[in-house]
Protein backbone atom coordinates (compact mmCIF):
# COMPACT_ATOMS: atom_id res chain seq x y z
CA UNK A 1 0.00 0.00 0.00
CA UNK A 2 1.88 3.34 -1.36
CA UNK A 3 0.87 5.91 1.18
CA UNK A 4 1.73 10.12 0.62
CA UNK A 5 1.49 12.89 3.31
CA UNK A 6 1.17 16.46 3.02
CA UNK A 7 1.51 18.86 6.05
CA UNK A 8 4.65 16.39 6.74
CA UNK A 9 7.10 18.68 8.60
CA UNK A 10 4.29 20.26 10.38
CA UNK A 11 2.86 19.92 14.42
CA UNK A 12 0.79 17.36 13.62
CA UNK A 13 2.62 16.22 10.29
CA UNK A 14 5.31 15.11 12.29
CA UNK A 15 3.47 12.83 14.48
CA UNK A 16 1.69 11.61 12.01
CA UNK A 17 4.28 10.55 10.04
CA UNK A 18 6.17 8.64 13.06
CA UNK A 19 2.16 6.85 13.12
CA UNK A 20 2.67 6.25 9.31
CA UNK A 21 6.08 4.82 9.82
CA UNK A 22 5.01 2.02 12.16
CA UNK A 23 2.77 0.47 9.74
CA UNK A 24 4.10 0.98 6.26
CA UNK A 25 7.33 0.33 4.77
CA UNK A 26 7.64 3.55 3.09
CA UNK A 27 5.98 6.83 3.11
CA UNK A 28 5.71 9.73 -0.06
CA UNK A 29 6.28 13.26 1.91
CA UNK A 30 4.80 15.82 -0.16
CA UNK A 31 6.62 18.89 1.33
CA UNK A 32 6.56 22.34 1.22
CA UNK A 33 8.34 23.62 -2.24
CA UNK A 34 11.24 25.75 -1.18
CA UNK A 35 11.07 25.17 2.39
CA UNK A 36 14.12 24.21 3.75
CA UNK A 37 15.32 20.51 3.95
CA UNK A 38 11.55 18.10 4.89
CA UNK A 39 13.96 15.31 5.33
CA UNK A 40 16.15 16.71 7.50
CA UNK A 41 13.74 18.19 9.71
CA UNK A 42 11.75 14.91 10.07
CA UNK A 43 14.97 13.28 10.84
CA UNK A 44 15.64 16.08 13.81
CA UNK A 45 12.13 15.67 15.10
CA UNK A 46 12.82 12.14 15.34
CA UNK A 47 16.01 12.54 16.98
CA UNK A 48 14.63 15.12 19.81
CA UNK A 49 11.99 12.86 20.66
CA UNK A 50 14.18 9.43 21.25
CA UNK A 51 14.36 7.16 18.49
CA UNK A 52 17.43 5.42 18.18
CA UNK A 53 20.06 6.88 15.86
CA UNK A 54 19.49 3.65 13.50
CA UNK A 55 16.09 4.03 13.24
CA UNK A 56 16.64 7.83 11.96
CA UNK A 57 20.02 6.62 9.68
CA UNK A 58 16.38 4.37 7.60
CA UNK A 59 14.55 7.62 7.27
CA UNK A 60 16.18 8.55 3.32
CA UNK A 61 15.15 5.17 2.17
CA UNK A 62 12.05 4.69 3.92
CA UNK A 63 10.48 8.12 2.92
CA UNK A 64 10.95 9.76 -0.48
CA UNK A 65 9.83 13.39 -0.64
CA UNK A 66 8.02 15.39 -3.27
CA UNK A 67 8.15 19.17 -3.43
CA UNK A 68 4.57 20.55 -4.29
CA UNK A 69 3.39 24.08 -3.89
CA UNK A 70 -0.43 23.49 -2.50
CA UNK A 71 -1.46 26.76 -3.75
CA UNK A 72 -0.09 26.13 -7.47
CA UNK A 73 -2.65 24.31 -10.05
CA UNK A 74 -1.31 20.40 -9.84
CA UNK A 75 0.72 21.83 -6.40
CA UNK A 76 2.90 23.05 -8.94
CA UNK A 77 3.92 19.94 -10.38
CA UNK A 78 4.14 19.19 -14.57
CA UNK A 79 1.21 17.58 -15.88
CA UNK A 80 3.13 13.80 -16.45
CA UNK A 81 4.65 14.20 -13.01
CA UNK A 82 1.23 14.94 -11.78
CA UNK A 83 -0.63 11.76 -13.32
CA UNK A 84 2.40 10.03 -12.33
CA UNK A 85 2.58 10.29 -8.20
CA UNK A 86 -1.13 10.01 -8.78
CA UNK A 87 -1.14 6.21 -10.77
CA UNK A 88 1.11 5.21 -7.41
CA UNK A 89 -0.96 6.22 -4.60
CA UNK A 90 -3.70 4.10 -2.67
CA UNK A 91 -4.07 6.63 0.72
CA UNK A 92 -4.07 10.72 0.91
CA UNK A 93 -3.39 12.10 4.18
CA UNK A 94 -3.60 15.81 3.54
CA UNK A 95 -2.55 17.37 6.99
CA UNK A 96 -0.59 20.47 4.99
CA UNK A 97 -2.43 23.94 6.14
CA UNK A 98 -1.96 27.29 6.83
CA UNK A 99 -3.05 27.39 10.43
CA UNK A 100 -2.42 31.29 11.14
CA UNK A 101 -5.05 32.53 12.75
CA UNK A 102 -4.36 36.19 12.16
CA UNK A 103 -3.57 35.94 8.52
CA UNK A 104 -5.39 37.68 5.58
CA UNK A 105 -8.35 35.74 3.76
CA UNK A 106 -6.63 35.47 0.63
CA UNK A 107 -3.69 34.02 2.02
CA UNK A 108 -5.58 31.40 4.56
CA UNK A 109 -7.97 30.14 0.96
CA UNK A 110 -4.67 29.59 -1.53
CA UNK A 111 -3.63 27.04 0.91
CA UNK A 112 -5.93 25.78 2.87
CA UNK A 113 -8.92 26.11 -0.04
CA UNK A 114 -6.95 25.88 -3.19
CA UNK A 115 -4.65 23.34 -1.77
CA UNK A 116 -7.50 20.69 -0.42
CA UNK A 117 -8.99 21.45 -4.19
CA UNK A 118 -5.09 20.00 -5.68
CA UNK A 119 -5.47 17.41 -3.14
CA UNK A 120 -8.60 16.04 -4.47
CA UNK A 121 -7.56 16.79 -7.61
CA UNK A 122 -4.46 14.33 -7.38
CA UNK A 123 -7.26 11.45 -5.34
CA UNK A 124 -9.34 11.73 -8.09
CA UNK A 125 -6.75 11.33 -11.22
CA UNK A 126 -5.04 8.26 -9.62
CA UNK A 127 -5.91 4.94 -11.23
CA UNK A 128 -5.83 2.82 -7.79
CA UNK A 129 -8.62 5.54 -6.55
CA UNK A 130 -6.93 6.47 -3.60
CA UNK A 131 -8.71 7.16 -0.22
CA UNK A 132 -8.38 10.29 1.03
CA UNK A 133 -8.16 11.48 4.59
CA UNK A 134 -8.54 15.22 4.91
CA UNK A 135 -7.41 16.87 8.35
CA UNK A 136 -9.72 19.44 8.96
CA UNK A 137 -10.64 21.09 12.19
CA UNK A 138 -13.04 21.09 15.33
CA UNK A 139 -13.30 25.12 14.97
CA UNK A 140 -14.97 24.83 11.21
CA UNK A 141 -18.09 24.81 13.93
CA UNK A 142 -17.29 28.37 13.62
CA UNK A 143 -18.85 31.11 15.50
CA UNK A 144 -21.17 29.36 17.63
CA UNK A 145 -20.12 29.76 21.20
CA UNK A 146 -22.34 26.96 23.34
CA UNK A 147 -24.23 23.91 23.48
CA UNK A 148 -22.82 21.17 21.25
CA UNK A 149 -21.38 20.22 18.03
CA UNK A 150 -22.03 17.58 16.13
CA UNK A 151 -19.88 15.64 14.07
CA UNK A 152 -21.69 15.41 11.01
CA UNK A 153 -22.87 19.01 11.38
CA UNK A 154 -20.98 21.50 8.27
CA UNK A 155 -23.13 24.98 7.86
CA UNK A 156 -21.99 28.19 7.95
CA UNK A 157 -25.33 29.48 9.92
CA UNK A 158 -23.21 31.00 12.66
CA UNK A 159 -20.36 32.85 10.92
CA UNK A 160 -16.30 32.46 11.82
CA UNK A 161 -14.76 33.84 14.71
CA UNK A 162 -11.32 34.49 11.95
CA UNK A 163 -10.62 34.19 8.53
CA UNK A 164 -8.77 30.41 9.11
CA UNK A 165 -12.12 28.72 10.14
CA UNK A 166 -14.05 30.38 7.20
CA UNK A 167 -10.97 28.56 4.97
CA UNK A 168 -11.00 25.22 7.01
CA UNK A 169 -14.80 25.09 6.57
CA UNK A 170 -14.98 25.79 3.05
CA UNK A 171 -12.31 23.14 2.84
CA UNK A 172 -14.49 20.55 3.91
CA UNK A 173 -17.29 21.63 1.77
CA UNK A 174 -14.61 20.54 -1.14
CA UNK A 175 -14.56 17.21 0.59
CA UNK A 176 -17.99 16.73 0.25
CA UNK A 177 -18.75 18.20 -3.58
CA UNK A 178 -15.68 15.63 -4.55
CA UNK A 179 -17.03 12.28 -2.70
CA UNK A 180 -20.62 13.69 -4.71
CA UNK A 181 -19.06 14.03 -7.89
CA UNK A 182 -16.58 11.36 -8.17
CA UNK A 183 -18.56 8.93 -6.13
CA UNK A 184 -15.81 8.05 -3.84
CA UNK A 185 -15.53 8.25 0.21
CA UNK A 186 -13.34 10.45 2.59
CA UNK A 187 -12.73 10.77 5.87
CA UNK A 188 -12.78 13.79 7.47
CA UNK A 189 -10.71 14.42 10.74
CA UNK A 190 -11.71 16.93 13.03
CA UNK A 191 -9.05 18.16 16.07
CA UNK A 192 -10.06 20.13 18.46
CA UNK A 193 -6.67 22.80 19.24
CA UNK A 194 -3.19 20.77 19.35
CA UNK A 195 -1.16 20.83 22.08
CA UNK A 196 1.83 19.09 23.70
CA UNK A 197 3.88 19.61 26.63
CA UNK A 198 7.59 19.61 24.73
CA UNK A 199 8.72 23.01 25.66
CA UNK A 200 9.75 24.82 22.51
CA UNK A 201 12.46 23.93 20.41
CA UNK A 202 13.86 26.19 17.36
CA UNK A 203 13.91 23.23 15.06
CA UNK A 204 10.65 22.61 15.89
CA UNK A 205 7.36 24.10 14.87
CA UNK A 206 5.52 25.67 16.91
CA UNK A 207 1.74 24.83 18.44
CA UNK A 208 -1.04 27.63 19.03
CA UNK A 209 -0.94 28.44 22.25
CA UNK A 210 2.56 29.16 22.12
CA UNK A 211 1.03 32.80 20.34
CA UNK A 212 1.34 33.94 24.23
CA UNK A 213 4.90 34.02 23.58
CA UNK A 214 4.32 36.28 20.30
CA UNK A 215 1.71 38.35 22.50
CA UNK A 216 4.59 39.27 25.09
CA UNK A 217 6.68 39.90 22.28
CA UNK A 218 4.65 42.61 20.62
CA UNK A 219 4.49 44.27 24.70
CA UNK A 220 7.88 43.61 24.95
CA UNK A 221 7.16 42.17 28.36
CA UNK A 222 10.20 41.71 30.40
CA UNK A 223 12.32 38.88 28.88
CA UNK A 224 13.59 37.61 32.02
CA UNK A 225 10.77 38.48 34.65
CA UNK A 226 7.77 35.61 35.14
CA UNK A 227 4.52 35.59 36.94
CA UNK A 228 6.44 33.10 39.13
CA UNK A 229 9.36 36.26 40.31
CA UNK A 230 7.13 39.17 40.29
CA UNK A 231 4.44 39.57 43.34
CA UNK A 232 1.10 40.48 43.01
CA UNK A 233 0.85 43.93 43.85
CA UNK A 234 3.46 44.65 41.67
CA UNK A 235 1.46 43.18 38.61
CA UNK A 236 -0.14 45.10 35.67
CA UNK A 237 -3.77 44.26 35.63
CA UNK A 238 -4.77 43.39 31.65
CA UNK A 239 -8.25 43.37 30.69
CA UNK A 240 -8.78 40.45 28.41
CA UNK A 241 -12.02 39.57 27.11
CA UNK A 242 -13.42 35.87 27.99
CA UNK A 243 -16.27 34.54 29.93
CA UNK A 244 -15.20 33.39 33.81
CA UNK A 245 -17.00 29.98 32.49
CA UNK A 246 -15.51 29.28 29.56
CA UNK A 247 -13.95 26.28 28.58
CA UNK A 248 -11.72 25.30 25.37
CA UNK A 249 -11.03 21.78 24.08
CA UNK A 250 -6.86 20.95 23.78
CA UNK A 251 -6.17 17.92 22.51
CA UNK A 252 -2.55 16.58 23.01
CA UNK A 253 -0.84 16.16 19.78
CA UNK A 254 0.73 12.67 19.96
CA UNK A 255 -2.47 10.87 21.10
CA UNK A 256 -3.88 12.80 18.23
CA UNK A 257 -2.04 11.35 15.67
CA UNK A 258 -2.67 8.01 17.47
CA UNK A 259 -6.36 8.71 17.06
CA UNK A 260 -6.36 9.55 13.17
CA UNK A 261 -4.56 6.92 12.46
CA UNK A 262 -6.59 4.08 14.00
CA UNK A 263 -9.76 5.75 12.55
CA UNK A 264 -8.05 6.01 9.32
CA UNK A 265 -7.79 1.99 9.43
CA UNK A 266 -11.29 1.68 10.04
CA UNK A 267 -14.18 0.23 8.37
CA UNK A 268 -15.40 2.56 5.96
CA UNK A 269 -18.23 3.70 3.79
CA UNK A 270 -18.71 5.10 -0.25
CA UNK A 271 -19.27 8.62 1.69
CA UNK A 272 -17.65 11.16 3.97
CA UNK A 273 -17.20 10.35 7.28
CA UNK A 274 -16.30 12.47 9.45
CA UNK A 275 -14.95 12.71 13.38
CA UNK A 276 -13.77 14.99 16.37
CA UNK A 277 -10.74 13.90 17.90
CA UNK A 278 -11.01 15.47 20.70
CA UNK A 279 -10.34 15.54 24.23
CA UNK A 280 -12.63 14.06 26.90
CA UNK A 281 -12.46 16.52 29.46
CA UNK A 282 -12.37 21.15 28.20
CA UNK A 283 -9.67 23.24 30.11
CA UNK A 284 -11.46 25.88 31.79
CA UNK A 285 -10.77 29.67 30.39
CA UNK A 286 -9.39 29.88 33.99
CA UNK A 287 -6.34 27.76 33.70
CA UNK A 288 -5.38 29.75 30.65
CA UNK A 289 -5.49 33.02 32.61
CA UNK A 290 -3.85 31.44 34.89
CA UNK A 291 -1.32 29.84 32.30
CA UNK A 292 -0.55 33.38 31.30
CA UNK A 293 -0.11 34.94 34.96
CA UNK A 294 2.30 31.90 35.16
CA UNK A 295 4.20 33.00 32.05
CA UNK A 296 4.06 36.89 32.39
CA UNK A 297 3.89 39.52 35.17
CA UNK A 298 0.47 40.17 34.65
CA UNK A 299 -2.87 39.95 36.67
CA UNK A 300 -5.57 39.07 33.88
CA UNK A 301 -9.10 40.39 34.69
CA UNK A 302 -11.92 38.63 32.21
CA UNK A 303 -13.77 41.26 30.75
CA UNK A 304 -17.50 41.26 29.09
CA UNK A 305 -16.07 43.90 26.14
CA UNK A 306 -13.20 45.54 24.62
CA UNK A 307 -12.17 47.77 27.34
CA UNK A 308 -12.49 51.39 25.28
CA UNK A 309 -9.17 52.67 27.16
CA UNK A 310 -6.47 50.04 26.08
CA UNK A 311 -3.56 50.28 28.43
CA UNK A 312 -0.25 49.33 25.80
CA UNK A 313 -0.30 45.99 27.07
CA UNK A 314 -4.17 45.20 25.89
CA UNK A 315 -3.43 47.05 23.02
CA UNK A 316 -0.87 44.19 22.65
CA UNK A 317 -2.99 41.77 23.57
CA UNK A 318 -5.61 43.11 20.83
CA UNK A 319 -2.98 42.83 18.01
CA UNK A 320 -3.58 38.83 17.84
CA UNK A 321 -7.56 38.91 17.37
CA UNK A 322 -7.40 35.24 15.88
CA UNK A 323 -7.57 33.65 19.23
CA UNK A 324 -8.64 36.61 21.50
CA UNK A 325 -12.81 34.97 20.65
CA UNK A 326 -12.20 31.31 22.07
CA UNK A 327 -11.71 32.75 25.65
CA UNK A 328 -15.67 33.52 25.41
CA UNK A 329 -16.32 29.64 24.11
CA UNK A 330 -18.91 27.23 25.80
CA UNK A 331 -19.64 24.76 23.51
CA UNK A 332 -18.75 21.27 23.15
CA UNK A 333 -17.70 18.51 19.98
CA UNK A 334 -19.89 15.60 20.30
CA UNK A 335 -17.20 12.50 19.46
CA UNK A 336 -19.83 9.92 19.36
CA UNK A 337 -18.25 8.52 16.05
CA UNK A 338 -15.42 8.10 17.61
CA UNK A 339 -16.38 6.35 20.36
CA UNK A 340 -18.53 4.03 18.24
CA UNK A 341 -15.30 3.17 16.13
CA UNK A 342 -13.00 2.95 18.43
CA UNK A 343 -14.53 2.21 22.23
CA UNK A 344 -12.95 4.67 24.78
CA UNK A 345 -10.31 6.70 23.35
CA UNK A 346 -9.05 8.93 26.26
CA UNK A 347 -5.11 9.17 26.56
CA UNK A 348 -5.59 9.37 30.34
CA UNK A 349 -3.03 12.74 29.63
CA UNK A 350 -4.66 15.60 31.96
CA UNK A 351 -4.19 18.74 29.97
CA UNK A 352 -3.84 21.06 32.93
CA UNK A 353 -1.97 24.10 33.92
CA UNK A 354 1.26 21.91 34.82
CA UNK A 355 0.74 20.27 31.15
CA UNK A 356 0.20 23.57 29.33
CA UNK A 357 3.08 25.27 31.73
CA UNK A 358 5.79 22.55 30.70
CA UNK A 359 5.07 23.09 26.78
CA UNK A 360 5.10 26.76 26.80
CA UNK A 361 7.70 27.95 29.84
CA UNK A 362 10.46 25.31 30.35
CA UNK A 363 13.50 25.17 28.78
CA UNK A 364 14.18 22.39 26.56
CA UNK A 365 16.57 19.90 28.01
CA UNK A 366 18.62 16.70 26.67
CA UNK A 367 15.37 14.45 28.11
CA UNK A 368 11.86 16.14 26.57
CA UNK A 369 9.73 16.29 29.50
CA UNK A 370 6.45 15.35 28.07
CA UNK A 371 5.26 11.85 27.40
CA UNK A 372 1.85 11.06 26.15
CA UNK A 373 0.50 9.49 28.91
CA UNK A 374 1.66 11.37 31.83
CA UNK A 375 4.31 14.18 32.97
CA UNK A 376 8.01 13.84 33.72
CA UNK A 377 10.74 13.54 32.39
CA UNK A 378 12.29 10.18 34.02
CA UNK A 379 8.93 8.77 35.73
CA UNK A 380 7.37 5.33 33.55
CA UNK A 381 5.61 7.22 31.65
CA UNK A 382 8.49 9.20 29.58
CA UNK A 383 10.27 5.77 29.20
CA UNK A 384 7.64 4.37 28.20
CA UNK A 385 6.63 7.15 25.39
CA UNK A 386 10.55 6.67 24.55
CA UNK A 387 9.94 3.39 23.55
CA UNK A 388 6.98 3.73 21.97
CA UNK A 389 9.05 6.44 19.86
CA UNK A 390 11.64 4.21 19.37
CA UNK A 391 9.42 1.26 18.13
CA UNK A 392 7.42 3.29 15.47
CA UNK A 393 10.59 4.35 13.71
CA UNK A 394 11.58 0.80 14.04
CA UNK A 395 8.71 -1.05 13.00
CA UNK A 396 8.20 -1.68 9.43
CA UNK A 397 4.59 -3.85 8.80
CA UNK A 398 3.09 -3.57 5.46
N1 LIG B 1 -2.32 22.92 15.19
C1 LIG B 1 -3.57 22.86 15.63
O1 LIG B 1 -3.89 23.19 16.78
C2 LIG B 1 -4.65 22.37 14.72
C3 LIG B 1 -5.94 22.23 15.25
C4 LIG B 1 -6.96 21.75 14.43
C5 LIG B 1 -6.68 21.41 13.13
N2 LIG B 1 -5.41 21.56 12.64
C6 LIG B 1 -5.16 21.20 11.23
O2 LIG B 1 -4.14 20.21 11.23
C7 LIG B 1 -3.34 20.35 10.06
C8 LIG B 1 -1.88 20.38 10.46
O3 LIG B 1 -1.65 21.51 11.30
P1 LIG B 1 -0.22 21.73 11.97
O4 LIG B 1 -0.45 22.18 13.35
O5 LIG B 1 0.65 20.54 11.71
O6 LIG B 1 0.30 22.99 11.12
P2 LIG B 1 1.80 23.52 10.95
O7 LIG B 1 2.66 23.09 12.07
O8 LIG B 1 1.71 24.97 10.64
O9 LIG B 1 2.29 22.76 9.62
C9 LIG B 1 1.78 23.09 8.37
C10 LIG B 1 2.34 22.13 7.35
O10 LIG B 1 1.81 22.48 6.06
C11 LIG B 1 2.90 22.70 5.15
N3 LIG B 1 2.53 23.75 4.21
C12 LIG B 1 2.19 25.01 4.53
N4 LIG B 1 1.95 25.70 3.40
C13 LIG B 1 2.15 24.86 2.36
C14 LIG B 1 2.07 25.01 0.94
N5 LIG B 1 1.74 26.17 0.38
N6 LIG B 1 2.33 23.93 0.17
C15 LIG B 1 2.69 22.74 0.74
N7 LIG B 1 2.78 22.55 2.07
C16 LIG B 1 2.51 23.61 2.88
C17 LIG B 1 4.06 23.11 6.04
O11 LIG B 1 5.29 22.91 5.37
P3 LIG B 1 6.59 23.81 5.79
O12 LIG B 1 6.78 23.58 7.26
O13 LIG B 1 7.71 23.23 5.01
O14 LIG B 1 6.24 25.20 5.44
C18 LIG B 1 3.86 22.18 7.23
O15 LIG B 1 4.34 20.90 6.94
C19 LIG B 1 -3.82 21.61 9.35
O16 LIG B 1 -4.66 21.23 8.28
C20 LIG B 1 -4.63 22.35 10.41
O17 LIG B 1 -5.65 23.13 9.85
C21 LIG B 1 -4.39 22.02 13.41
Amino acid sequence: MHVALTGATGFLGLRLVRRLLEQHDSLTVLAHAGSRDALGRIARFMELTGAPAESVAELPVRIRVVEIELGQPRMGLADAEFRRLADELDVIWHSAGNINLDDDLVNLRRVNVEGTRSVLNLAAAGARRPMVHHISTAFVGGARREGVVYEDELDAAHGFENGYERSKYEAETLVHEWSLAHGRSAVVMRPSILVSALPPHPELPLHPLQFFGRIAESARLGTTSTGVDVPEKDRPVVRVVGHPRGHLNLMPVEHTADVMVRLANGPHSTRVETYHVVHDHDVPVTTLVALMERMFPVRVQLVANRPDDPTPLEAAVALHPGFAPYLSHRRRFDDTRVRTLLGAVSSGVRVDLDYLGSGLDTEWTASPPESPAGHGHTGPAFRQYRLATQAAVRTSAC
